[in-house]
């Protein structure tokens, strides 16, 4: 596993990161506490020391979940996050801050994060969402303001909305975010128009989230691909996606051929090969998926040439929001 700066934290994180979404279940229906907790512990024994929640992942069952695992390892580094206030993802626009980001809702969050992940101090705070309406509003600056010199937060960072990564361009500029959490993947290049860049040059951490468009990037989402009734993802991949993307993957394993060991290999080494990107934090609820995902780091960036024919397999849509 090798490390690199989590921007101006100073902080050094694997570059491959655990993404705690899924292990938190509900939405992801066919999570068992007993894998998840022993694909945690397997990605600590490879080295990965970055670990990213949510209080709503699971309603605070992740964070539970990743507080028996940093108790075990206090030097695993946590990161969570608060979510708007009225649930709604991705943060609409011309919704009141006082909706979403009121001061006593980041603080009371943050508290019952402290007391899920069981620890006095959290690493890294994130708000779960970002609209361009709130740079010039006090709540959120108050907040962070008032969390950091309680010393209830060390850093603090932004989430960003799916598929929008121009909107915290400016918020990035204000000098208040420490992170910012952006999808990026083969399919998603948009990071890469500026905002990566940006990050770079004013010493921000990037975080970049779901390497594996939730699971298309893996290879497993194919014609008929099955999930329990209630699992979030029968929605993302309703109707015929599972056949676009499977199409897309084809030719695309055809573009990587023998210059990765395998399609998640090249998604995460794609991440990686942007030196702005400070961790990538696939989910992966089973020890195998750690074992294959943690050996990336490894093998370093994709080749140029690769990575310039990557270009042509971007696919803009998103599946998120329709
Ligand atoms: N708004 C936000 O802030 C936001 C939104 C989404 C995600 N996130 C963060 O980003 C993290 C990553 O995104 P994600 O978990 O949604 O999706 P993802 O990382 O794109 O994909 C996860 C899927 O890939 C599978 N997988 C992982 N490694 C594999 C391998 N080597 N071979 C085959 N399959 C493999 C996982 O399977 P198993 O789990 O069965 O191993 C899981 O089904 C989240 O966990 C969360 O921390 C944040």
């Amino acid at each position: 596993m090798r490390y690199r700066k989590l921007g101006r934290t100073g902080l050094e994180v694997s570059e491959v990161g655990y993404g705690a979404w899924g292990i938190g279940g509900v939405m992801w229906a066919d999570s068992e506490d007993e894998t998840s907790l022993k694909a945690l512990e397997h990605a600590i024994s490879l080295g990965l020391n970055f670990i990213d929640t949510a209080y709503v992942y699971g309603d605070g069952h992740s964070e539970e979940l990743v507080a028996k695992v940093h108790k075990r390892h206090p030097k695993t580094i946590v990161a969570t996050k608060i979510p708007g206030k009225n649930m709604r993802w991705p943060a609409q626009p011309n919704v009141p801050i006082q909706d979403v980001f009121p001061v006593q809702w980041m603080l009371d969050c943050t508290d019952r994060s402290l007391k899920k992940l069981g620890v006095e101090q959290i690493d890294l705070q994130q708000m779960h969402v970002w609209s361009p309406d709130f740079i010039h509003n006090d709540e959120w600056r108050e907040a962070r303001e008032r969390l950091m010199k309680a010393g209830k937060i060390r850093f603090f960072g932004v989430s960003v909305n799916d598929h929008q990564p121009q909107s915290v361009m400016e918020l990035v500029k204000t000098g208040l975010v420490d992170t910012v959490q952006v999808i990026y993947n083969i399919f998603d290049q948009s990071p890469g128009d500026g905002l990566t860049a940006l990050c770079r040059e004013l010493n921000v951490g990037v975080i970049a989230r779901c390497p594996f468009d939730e699971g298309g990037l893996t290879g497993a989402i194919k014609p008929g691909v099955k999930f329990e009734p209630s699992d979030w993802r029968n929605r993302y991949f309703s109707g015929d996606r599972p056949q676009q993307v499977w199409d897309r993957v084809q030719k695309l394993q055809k573009e990587i051929g023998d210059a990765a060991v395998s399609l998640p290999d090249a998604a995460l080494r794609y991440c990686l090969s942007d030196p702005a990107v400070s961790t990538v934090i696939p989910g992966m609820r089973r020890p195998s998926s750690v074992e294959q995902n943690c050996a990336s780091s490894d093998r370093g960036p994709l080749p140029k040439d690769l990575l310039a024919r990557l270009k042509a397999h971007r696919w803009e849509r998103n599946f998120y929001g329709a």
